[in-house]
């Protein structure tokens, strides 16, 4: 491996190009013994005579040809590169990567929809998890955000919440429960509850709050979307407890019904989440600001 500096380098393409160390001194604003200095320090290491000197004239060797085309190929990469950050610095490229817990994914869809129409030159990743995965790729650094229920203490996490979460029970329309007010809690847990899976943020507050009520859910039934639940629960296969967001079209259609239980909505909250100590890129600041500006908006239309 050569050992030689980017400054050895730009001295000797400045002399190859103006084939004087002269004019490549004053170019440089270096003194000609300093230029002389580097020229030497570039002959050492590469163990070869770069130049050589004819009459008054100086010439590239056949070393110092190979040298050059070098120097030009490193300096063009070396440019190229500066433009890469420029453009990272700015928003006319760069990279999101944004995971969502699946409940999320209902409206943050809609919301990167717009993002990446007013952006279109960001690149978008996108991940549909449940909660528990999502900390596992914030804590393995694969993220530059999260869209989450409230994560745990402890985690070294950033979270910022930007809208609400109203979690509700669901029935069938026919459902006995449907046209009754004030369910209690004792008349819910004589229903079988289809839940989501072990790791969901929904499930877990589900099972918070009927823990609250010294109660256990029926089990025997999980699924691990929200759809299977939304579809199991059309089919009479039992109630369930969902995100609000993830029915709207199904309740204003007449297809599910929201059941009037004592204590509910359960009110969780949307986060926008990332490490601690990560630095956003503009394009995940950008992202980030645009959630929290238009969460507001989306949570008051839900
Ligand atoms: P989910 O919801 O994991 O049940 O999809 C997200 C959350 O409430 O954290």
């Amino acid at each position: 491996m050569l050992h030689l500096t980017l400054r050895q380098l730009q001295v000797f393409a400045a002399v190859a190009r103006l084939l004087s160390f002269s004019r490549a001194a004053r170019e440089l604003h270096l003194s000609q013994p300093a230029v002389s200095m580097q020229i030497r320090l570039l002959e050492d290491s590469v163990g070869l005579p770069l130049f050589e000197q004819l009459g008054k004239k100086i010439f590239l060797t056949e070393a110092g040809r190979e040298m050059y085309v070098c120097s030009q190929s490193i300096a063009t990469q070396l440019r190229d590169t500066e433009a890469a950050f420029v453009q990272m610095k700015g928003l006319d490229r760069g990279e999101l990567r944004i995971a969502v817990a699946s409940t999320a994914n209902y409206f943050t869809t809609r919301l990167l929809s717009r993002f990446c129409q007013a952006h279109p030159q960001v690149v978008v990743h996108l991940d549909v998890t449940n909660r528990a995965e999502l900390l596992q790729l914030l804590e393995q650094n694969q993220l530059d955000l999260a869209v989450m229920g409230q994560p745990p203490e402890g985690h070294d996490l950033q979270a910022t919440s930007f809208m609400e979460n109203p979690l509700v029970v669901i029935a069938p329309p026919n459902h006995a429960l449907a046209q009754q007010r004030d369910i209690s809690v004792a008349q819910l847990a004589q229903h079988t509850l289809i839940l989501r899976e072990a790791g969901s943020g929904t499930r877990s507050a589900t099972e918070r709050f009927l823990q609250a009520h010294a109660l256990k859910p029926s089990g025997g039934l999980v699924m691990n979307t929200n759809e299977a639940i939304k579809q199991a629960v059309q089919a009479q296969m039992g109630l369930a407890v969902v995100s609000l967001h993830t029915v709207q079209l199904e309740v204003q259609a007449g297809h599910l019904a929201v059941l009037d239980v004592q204590g509910f909505p359960l009110l969780r909250h949307w986060f926008v989440v990332h490490r601690n100590q990560k630095r956003l890129t503009v394009a995940a600041q950008a992202f980030k600001q645009y959630l929290l500006a238009e969460g507001q908006q989306l949570g008051v239309s839900a």
